[in-house]
């Protein structure tokens, strides 16, 4: 998705500009941009392509020459990739110009009246018209500018201004769409996510939706859409900066694979205390008892760690929990009230469609729940509650460390609430407890499967579609493993659960079709085993990830993958590892973008 940065101080800009634009290329782009105020006029350099090509035209940040100035990562959504309808966009006289993350709906109308007012446009961007709007009502004051284009813009936005009669000021302003203003000591920032900025400062205000800011040098000031004056909370964000880093890895995405041990232990170790599981949400007994329905709400992978979880909490709790996708929720009148517990999982915490969720939920009288790794974002300061999951920063746009971490979360939920309800016993809950303070290590012993998944990536990496089956939270992890594979290396992979293979799918195995069996629980085992024989009678070459002490299926699998035995509700944090490895490795071998997948971008902020 788009990426925003933008400086003012007194050191040269175009480099500030180009390394936190670099900062944000993980999130997807085609295009990228820079607006620096040189002295006389606002000078734009853009270019369609990788940063690369941006660095080049501006010999490596030396041109434009100023100190002040905006820059944009740009992923289209209207008109194509093209030199013109990268950003900065600006207005036709060339005195204000805009970076855009987000889509401005009502932009056809907008662009049809400036025509009629003798407006002439040259790109097919929505931005465009926010940079002709501008100008159009500009009066010399640009507060009262910014907030008249607000109240007439409607859709998503983020959005970083210059105008050439106040060439000390980037205006900030925002909508549904993340932004942040850096603090610095004579210089400030502006951002689409810290990433970009991190490395010059740590203290940040969170834009809320429709306000503005106007960042000098001197300093920042903030205001409501009104033109009123908000105080805001400077807030420290301790993201590691080297989290954000290679770190001698050749991929994040392997690199965030590693990391899952640690991520887990931050997301679990804070919170047992002397055997007991304490969560700094405030939800006490009571509440957890009023409850009759649980929904999740989410996208992506963070909806398969939504299925995991799904079983986990009918299994703990024995209320009616509603798994459904985000996208869907929003549009399903859902049954949702007062007595209904809706939790949303989002790495960002800036998923369009989670966010809507939230919001449909919120509106319904449900208590939210957010379960998000972003400390600031939107979904985080709009829930109820947030449960951090403290993976740190995840760089690769496909996820790995940050499923793992929201699944540790929701262990950890549930637990409480079941502990909450009664519906388990003491002996239970001690059980569960010692369960879940071990996965970090059996996570590290996970990772040690590494040589065997990529012996099987080199005999499957050719195949033209892998099935993934499974039953029960194995099947969850299938969901989660197919994704992987189908957006790493463009393999196309399906999950089924396995009871479901005689229904449909199974007419598409014939003669070496590679099938992946996870079947790490117990009580399931023989069931899978039976669907495993179904597709080996029919040619398939199979793969089965087994707990440790599962017995022998050579005969039925080629490739049989261990990992430790854990707890059963637990057990998708162990069998994802040779999941995310598959998808590695075969990517690898097909010479993928593997951090930064075709078409995908890390945050969808836009429906
Ligand atoms: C897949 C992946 C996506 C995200 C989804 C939700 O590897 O990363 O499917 O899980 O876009 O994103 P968040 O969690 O930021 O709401």
């Amino acid at each position: 998705m788009c990426g925003i940065v933008g400086y003012v101080g007194s050191r040269p800009v175009t480099p500030i500009l180009l390394d936190g634009l670099g900062k944000l290329e993980y999130r997807g782009y085609d295009s990228a941009g820079v607006a620096v105020w040189n002295g006389d006029r606002i000078e734009v350099e853009k270019a369609k392509g990788r940063l690369s090509v941006l660095r080049e035209n501006t010999c490596g940040g030396v041109h434009p020459v100023g100190c002040i100035g905006i820059g944009h990562t740009r992923w289209a959504t209207h008109g194509k990739p093209s030199d013109i309808n990268s950003h900065p966009q600006t207005s036709g006289t060339g005195r204000t110009a805009v970076v855009h993350n987000g889509i401005i709906e009502n932009y056809y109308e907008l662009r049809q009246y400036l025509i009629s007012q003798g407006v002439q446009f040259v790109s097919d961007t929505d931005t465009e018209v926010v940079a002709q709007l501008f100008e159009y009502y500009y009066n010399g004051d640009l507060l009262a500018t910014a907030t008249r284009v607000v109240g007439v813009l409607e859709g998503s936005y983020a959005l970083g201004i210059l105008n050439a009669d106040h060439p000390d000021t980037m205006v900030a302003l925002r909508r549904d769409a993340p932004l942040l203003v850096g603090v610095g000591e004579g210089e400030n920032f502006i951002a689409s996510d810290v990433a970009a900025i991190l490395k010059y400062t740590r203290d940040v205000y969170y834009i809320d939706d429709k306000e503005i800011a106007l960042v000098r040098k001197q300093g920042v000031e903030v205001y409501d859409q009104y033109g009123r004056k908000v105080d805001k909370e400077l807030r420290h964000v301790d993201w590691d900066v080297q989290a954000a880093e290679k770190g001698g890895y050749e991929h994040f995405f392997l690199k965030e694979i590693m990391e899952q041990p640690e991520a887990v232990r931050a997301t679990i170790s804070p919170r047992i205390k002397n055997g007991r599981v304490e969560l700094e949400i405030p939800l006490s007994d009571e509440d957890i008892r009023k409850f009759d329905k649980i929904y999740i709400a989410a996208c992506g992978s963070a909806y398969y760690v939504g299925v995991a979880a799904g079983y986990l909490l009918e299994e703990l709790l024995r209320v009616p929990t509603t798994v459904q996708l985000a996208s869907e929720f929003r549009y399903q009148n859902p049954i949702v009230d007062e007595k209904t517990l809706v939790i949303i999982i989002s790495q960002s915490g800036e998923t369009a469609d989670s966010r809507a969720a939230l919001r449909e939920a919120k509106s319904r009288g449900a208590t939210t729940l957010a379960v998000v790794n972003v400390v600031g974002s939107s979904i985080a300061r709009e829930a109820d509650m947030s449960l951090y999951t403290w993976a740190g920063p995840e760089i690769s746009v496909a996820t790995t460390k940050a499923y793992s971490t929201q699944l540790a979360a929701l262990y950890l939920l549930a637990i409480k609430m079941a502990d909450a309800r009664r519906s388990i016993t003491d002996e239970r809950y001690a059980e569960l407890v010692r369960a879940v303070e071990a996965l970090p290590t059996l996570i590290e012993r996970a990772l040690g499967i590494k040589e065997q998944v990529q012996q099987l990536a080199a005999k499957w990496f050719s195949a033209e579609h892998v099935f993934f089956i499974g039953r029960n939270t194995d099947y969850a992890v299938t969901l989660e493993g197919a994704l992987k594979l189908k957006e790493l290396s463009y393999t196309m992979s399906e999950a089924y659960a396995g009871g479901e293979l005689k229904h449909g799918p199974i007419s598409l195995i014939e003669d070496g079709t590679p099938v992946m069996a996870v079947m790490t629980g117990a009580r399931l085992f023989d069931k899978t085993l039976s669907n495993v024989k179904e597709v080996l009678a029919r040619g398939a070459s199979i793969a089965a990830i087994v707990g440790e002490s599962a017995r022998d299926i050579s005969t039925e699998a080629d490739c049989i993958l261990r990992v430790p035995d854990c707890e059963p509700l637990f057990s998708a944090s162990l069998s994802v590892i040779p999941l995310q490895f598959l998808a590695y490795y075969i990517a690898s071998l097909k010479g993928c973008d593997i951090d930064k997948p075709r078409n995908l971008a890390k945050s969808v902020t836009v429906e």
